[in-house]
């Protein structure tokens, strides 16, 4: 889909991948609902980027994700694209995974994602066409010790991408996935990590040996998805195996 005049939710906007997506989208020529937490920041990048709103919401709360939904269909009358790119990490090795973290992460990296879907299909399908592309991790692809309540909560995304692809596919919406790799944002940072594992952090977040991409680069891989509907999109080809 080209993205000129195009109505797109970008989620986790605020920052990182999603600030980085909003950006060129805009700069193509996109109208945007910026969505996250931080009010100060969405209403700062909406002053920079014409044509755009900020829609905060919390993507950990199901009402909140049907306002912001509804609200960006009163303000652009229809909503084109979606970007499902909040997200947040969480380290912990399997015996020590506590079930509330656990809970957190799952609700805002597969639930929310899952909520969006659900409350923009009905306004995509009234418009004839759309596009959703749900940003997932490498981490989904692999089995990196110390990072499995992440892995699941993104492999669970690619089970109900895939399967919803297959789903809309005769509505005219496409669903996409972009698997970013290491990335250069505060995601580390903002990482939760299980007690007493965090001296293993660099090492499992170094990237394996490969340098770690740009915010840039990713949103160059999310337009990519946007614009040749392609069912995955991954940072580097070598992720791409069989698994
Ligand atoms: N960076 C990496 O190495 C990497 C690798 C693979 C995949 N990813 C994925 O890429 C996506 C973007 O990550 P990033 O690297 O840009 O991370 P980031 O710099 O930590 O940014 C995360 C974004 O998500 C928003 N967010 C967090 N919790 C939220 C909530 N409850 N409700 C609404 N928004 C929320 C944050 O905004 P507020 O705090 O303002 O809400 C922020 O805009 C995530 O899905 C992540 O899993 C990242």
């Amino acid at each position: 889909m080209e993205v000129r005049d195009k109505v797109i939710i970008v989620t986790g906007a605020s920052g990182g991948i999603g600030l980085a997506t909003a950006r060129l989208l805009a700069e193509r020529g996109a109208r945007l609902a910026l969505v996250a937490r931080s009010k100060d920041k969405l209403e700062a990048l909406a002053a920079e980027l014409p044509g755009s709103a900020a829609i905060p919401a919390d993507m950990t709360r199901p009402d909140e994700i049907a306002d912001m939904v509804a609200e960006t269909e009163k303000r652009f009358g229809g909503i084109d694209v979606l970007v499902n790119n909040a997200g947040q990490g969480y380290d912990a090795s399997m015996e020590h995974i506590d079930l509330e973290d656990f809970g957190h992460i799952v609700q805002l990296d597969v639930v929310g994602p899952l909520v969006a879907m659900q409350r923009v299909a009905p306004v995509m399908r009234r418009g004839g066409v759309g596009a959703i592309v749900n940003v997932s991790s490498g981490l989904a692809l692999m089995a990196m010790p110390g990072m499995s309540p992440y892995s699941a909560a993104k492999r669970a995304l690619v089970g109900l991408s895939l399967t919803a692809r297959a789903e809309l596919s005769g509505d005219g919406i496409v669903v996409s996935l972009v698997y970013p790799y290491a990335t250069m944002t505060d995601f580390e940072a903002n990482t939760i990590k299980a007690s007493g594992e965090e001296d293993e952090e660099s090492e499992r977040h170094s990237g394996g040996g490969f340098p770690p991409d740009s915010a840039d680069y990713v949103a160059q891989l999310i337009l990519e998805a946007i614009e040749t509907g392609a069912a995955e999109v991954f940072a580097h080809d070598w992720m791409n195996k069989p698994r």
